[in-house]
């Protein structure tokens, strides 16, 4: 009889989140992962907090009544804006994607001043610049509203996407001078690239960070205390990915995203 596979549930409002699932699979072996893009009330970064917190826990609460054992929530939107009421609301662990970030931030990538670049509503409720203050990081937080619609169109590598770059980043280097720039969005990683390029073209050695490894492995350690290594499968994990809106474009785009063909994805309802 084969042992019954640690569920983990992930959960993003779009593709975003699936960058953390790519980095989540090779981690955790023999792990089936359900993943939740709640594209149809996409995007949650233009949302109240009210809002953002009443979506968040149904996507979670479908995830946990669908079998996972355990949350990634690999939103910062989410994260900054209603992780304790997502924990509230499900009987299981839950990893949100600031923390492990800004400890990844504050371990040694030499010094101290960073730019979190995010939606509107995260860098609103200031969760980044709390996290810092823990590590004794100096944070300013930039919001970019503009490159979650644009990750979304595909629009990765486009004179558009450059400019509105290097117009963010103009902006906010006029006010500090960061030796890293922490991405605060799923979305970004798919940005890292022009993000990247853009930072060099205007003088700023400072490099990138980004959710997906760090959350990656904070969430390993809680399903290794969840599931003892023995119980694990040696088998590759497997996912089944789940949307609100067309599941077609969801492969097509996700696929970038999560960095492998996304065979099948399932359309649920979660109301309006
Ligand atoms: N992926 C979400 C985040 O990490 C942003 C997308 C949205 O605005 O819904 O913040």
């Amino acid at each position: 009889m084969t042992a019954p596979r640690l569920t983990i549930g992930v959960f993003d409002s779009g593709f975003g989140g699936l960058t953390v699932l790519r980095a989540l699979l090779p981690l955790i072996p023999g792990a089936h992962y359900l993943y939740l893009g709640d594209t149809a009330r996409l995007p949650y970064g233009a949302k109240s907090q009210t809002t953002i917190a009443r979506y968040a826990v149904e996507s979670a609460r479908f995830l946990v009544d669908h079998g996972a054992q355990m949350l990634v929530i690999a939103c910062n939107t989410a994260t900054a804006l209603a992780l304790p009421e997502i924990s509230a609301a499900v009987p299981v662990p839950v990893v949100g994607v600031i923390e492990p970030v800004v400890e990844a931030a504050s371990m040694g990538r030499g010094g101290t001043e960073v730019l979190v670049l995010a939606t509107q509503a995260t860098v609103q409720s200031h969760a980044y610049l709390d996290a810092c203050n823990r590590h004794e990081l100096q944070a300013t937080e930039k919001a970019c509203p503009l490159l979650v619609p644009l990750v979304e169109e595909g629009w990765i590598d486009h004179p558009v996407t450059r400019d509105v770059l290097r117009i963010y980043l103009t902006e906010a280097l006029a006010t500090c001078n960061p030796t890293a720039v922490l991405l605060g969005c799923t979305h970004y990683p798919l940005l890292a690239g022009p993000i990247e390029q853009m930072l060099k073209e205007l003088n700023s050695a400072a490099g990138i960070i980004d959710s997906a490894q760090a959350t990656a492995q904070a969430a390993a350690a809680v399903a290794k205390a969840l599931d003892p290594p023995s119980s694990l499968a040696n088998a590759p994990a497997t996912f089944e990915c789940y949307a609100t809106d067309s599941v077609e474009k969801f492969a097509r785009l996700g696929s970038h995203f999560l960095g492998q063909p996304i065979p099948e994805v399932h359309l649920i309802d979660l109301g309006g």
